[in-house]
């Protein structure tokens, strides 16, 4: 009974006018402007026809395997899930830019198989590039990936496929070894031909030298307001999870207005008050 998304698409519930598909070129426009583009992640069809008319960059993030799938970490993320869901979100055709993680154990080890991931990744799903952690242990897979047609954004800082090695979610650039380090990578990343970089988890005043120091738009996720863009998981910013992190902002309660719809739901059928009348099919024949 539930209406495919192509006969929903009149009920719109944005009211901005229609753009046209952001390109490469567009985000890279965007180093040092003053307006900071946005970004957000997404998973699926319905929610990409929300998001799409605010948002320049999508990204269908292997955060999927933590917020949807209910794993610990993003490690257990496969080509597969990031295939499914780029599909999904593919299918609402949006304009902005659509990136695709690279998920763990699909490009570290050999350029050769981070190309072919990557190629699946783009003609498979009609993504626009791919994502991938890592600074200068990836500079050699971000050129050969580059130089083959492959658009690659980079992600540096806190690197979630990594905590396993680092030993946890923990915010870098607090040392000088380790402000040195992300120098290093974010000198290789922009060398190297990533179109953009994700700093994560980088503390304010390193998140806004690395942004002043490469020629490539950088797209923070705490880590601080000095960045070219600002990326967030959406299930984070609609207010779905418990816990809030420091760097997230709730800008809805949504996990509440679930909770409490379920229960109006679940009170009305137990009461027999749903469905009423009205919304049960009477016998068009009279019987
Ligand atoms: O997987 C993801 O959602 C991400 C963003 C949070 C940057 O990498």
């Amino acid at each position: 009974m539930v209406q495919p998304l192509k006969q929903r698409k009149g009920r719109t519930m944005s009211s901005v006018t229609p753009r046209r598909k952001s390109s490469i070129t567009d985000i890279r426009r965007r180093k040092g402007a003053d307006e900071p583009f946005v970004c957000l992640t997404a998973y699926s069809a319905m929610m990409t026809e929300i998001l799409d008319p605010h948002v320049d960059v999508l990204l269908v993030g292997d955060s999927v395997g933590t917020v949807l799938h209910g794993q610990d970490s993003t490690i257990p993320v496969t080509i597969d899930d990031m295939v499914l869901h780029a599909k999904s979100v593919a299918h609402a055709k949006p304009t902005a830019l659509l990136v695709v993680d690279l998920p763990f154990g699909s490009y570290e080890a050999d350029p050769r198989k981070a190309f072919e991931n990557s190629a699946r990744i783009l003609k498979e799903t009609g993504a626009d590039a791919v994502k991938m952690e890592g600074g200068v242990t990836q500079g050699e897979t971000i050129r050969f990936l580059t130089e083959r047609g492959v658009p690659v954004m980079a992600h540096i800082g806190l690197r979630p496929q990594a905590v396993r090695a680092t030993g946890g979610y923990r915010i870098v650039g607090k040392t000088d070894e380790e402000c040195d380090a992300l120098r290093a990578d974010a000198d290789a990343v922009a060398e190297a031909g990533a179109f953009s970089v994700v700093l994560e988890g980088v503390v304010e005043p390193l998140a806004r030298e690395l942004t002043e120091r490469i020629d490539i738009p950088t797209i923070g996720i705490g880590a601080s307001p000095a960045c070219d863009g600002q990326i967030l998981v959406t299930e984070d910013l609609l207010g779905m999870f418990d816990r809030t992190p420091k760097f997230v902002r709730r800008f809805a309660a949504l996990r509440e207005t679930i909770d409490a719809a379920v229960s109006e739901y679940a009170t009305a059928v137990r009461k027999r008050e749903f469905p009423s009348d009205a919304e049960t099919y009477a016998n068009d024949n009279g019987g």
